[in-house]
C-alpha cells in the first residue's frame, strides 16, 4: 500500500479549509504543503501561517516541504502540532546532516529531496539517518509539470539503497503525478505519492483523491 499525499499549491485558496474536508473524505493520507522562497525556486508560494490556519481544522498529517534557502533557519516555524515530516532540499544545504538532527530535535520526521538532476549518490552519507527520501519529478517551482522518466530509476535505486542497508526511510515522489502514471511509480518503490493539479485541480477533489488510493491504496 502507499500513502496519498496532495499538494494544496494547486488548491483554490478561497476555499481552502473546504477544498482540504474533501481530499481528507476522500481519504488522503497526508497534506503536502510546497513552501516557495522565489529564491531556491523561481516562485513564492507561501509561508508558514497557511499551515498554521489549518491546525486543529484536519485531521491530516502535514508533510512540508521547503524549498527555500536556508530552510535551517525556518524550521521551527513549521512545526507545527500537526506537522509530520519536514523536507528540505540536498541542494539547499550545506550542512545537510546538521539540518536533518535539528529537525529530529523538533520531534519531527526528517526529509531529504533532490531535485531531476541530482543524483541519488548525493543521499547517500545519510540515508540511515532521514525519514524520508523525496525524487522529484519535475524542476520544483511549479505546478501541473511533465513527470520526467528519471526518477524512476531514482526510486528504483533508493529502493535497492534501503534493502541493502536495511534501513526504513520512505520514498515519495512529487511532480506530475497523474492516475495514469501512479501505479508505475508506486512499483517502482515509492511509499508516498505526491499530487498536487491531479487532485486540487479538478472540480471532484473527494472523487478523484478515492480514485488515487482505489489505485495504490
Ligand atoms: C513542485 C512541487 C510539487 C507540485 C506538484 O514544485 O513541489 O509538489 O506542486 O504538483 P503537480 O502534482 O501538479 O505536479
Ligand atoms: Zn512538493
Amino acid at each position: 500500500m502507499a500513502y496519498l499525499a496532495p499538494s494544496i499549491l494547486s488548491a483554490d485558496f478561497s476555499r481552502l479549509g473546504e477544498q482540504v474536508a474533501l481530499a481528507e473524505q476522500g481519504g488522503a493520507d497526508l497534506l503536502h504543503f510546497d513552501v516557495m522562497d522565489g529564491a531556491f525556486v523561481p516562485n513564492i508560494s507561501f509561508g508558514s501561517h497557511v499551515l498554521k490556519s489549518l491546525v486543529g481544522k484536519t485531521g491530516l498529517r502535514f508533510d512540508v516541504h521547503l524549498m527555500t534557502e536556508h530552510p535551517e533557519r525556518l524550521l521551527g516555524d513549521f512545526a507545527t502540532p500537526q506537522t509530520e515530516f519536514i523536507v528540505v532540499h540536498q541542494e539547499a544545504c550545506v550542512h545537510l546532516h546538521r539540518v536533518i538532527q535539528q529537525i529530529k530535535e523538533l520531534g519531527i520526521k526528517a526529509g531529504v529531496a533532490i531535485n531531476p538532476a541530482t543524483p541519488v549518490s548525493m543521499l547517500e552519507n545519510v540515508l540511515g539517518d532521514i525519514d524520508l527520501a523525496l525524487v522529484m519529478s519535475v524542476n520544483p517551482g511549479f505546478g501541473g509539470q511533465k513527470f520526467i522518466p528519471v526518477a524512476y530509476e531514482k526510486i528504483q535505486l533508493l529502493a535497492s539503497y534501503r534493502e541493502m542497508m536495511n534501513a526504513s526511510f520512505l520514498i515519495e515522489v512529487d511532480g506530475g503525478v497523474k492516475l495514469d502514471n501512479a501505479l508505475a511509480v508506486k512499483s517502482a518503490g515509492v511509499d508516498v505519492l505526491v499530487a498536487g493539479s491531479a487532485v486540487f485541480g479538478i472540480e471532484d477533489i473527494a472523487q478523484r483523491t478515492r480514485e488515487f488510493k482505489e489505485l495504490i491504496g
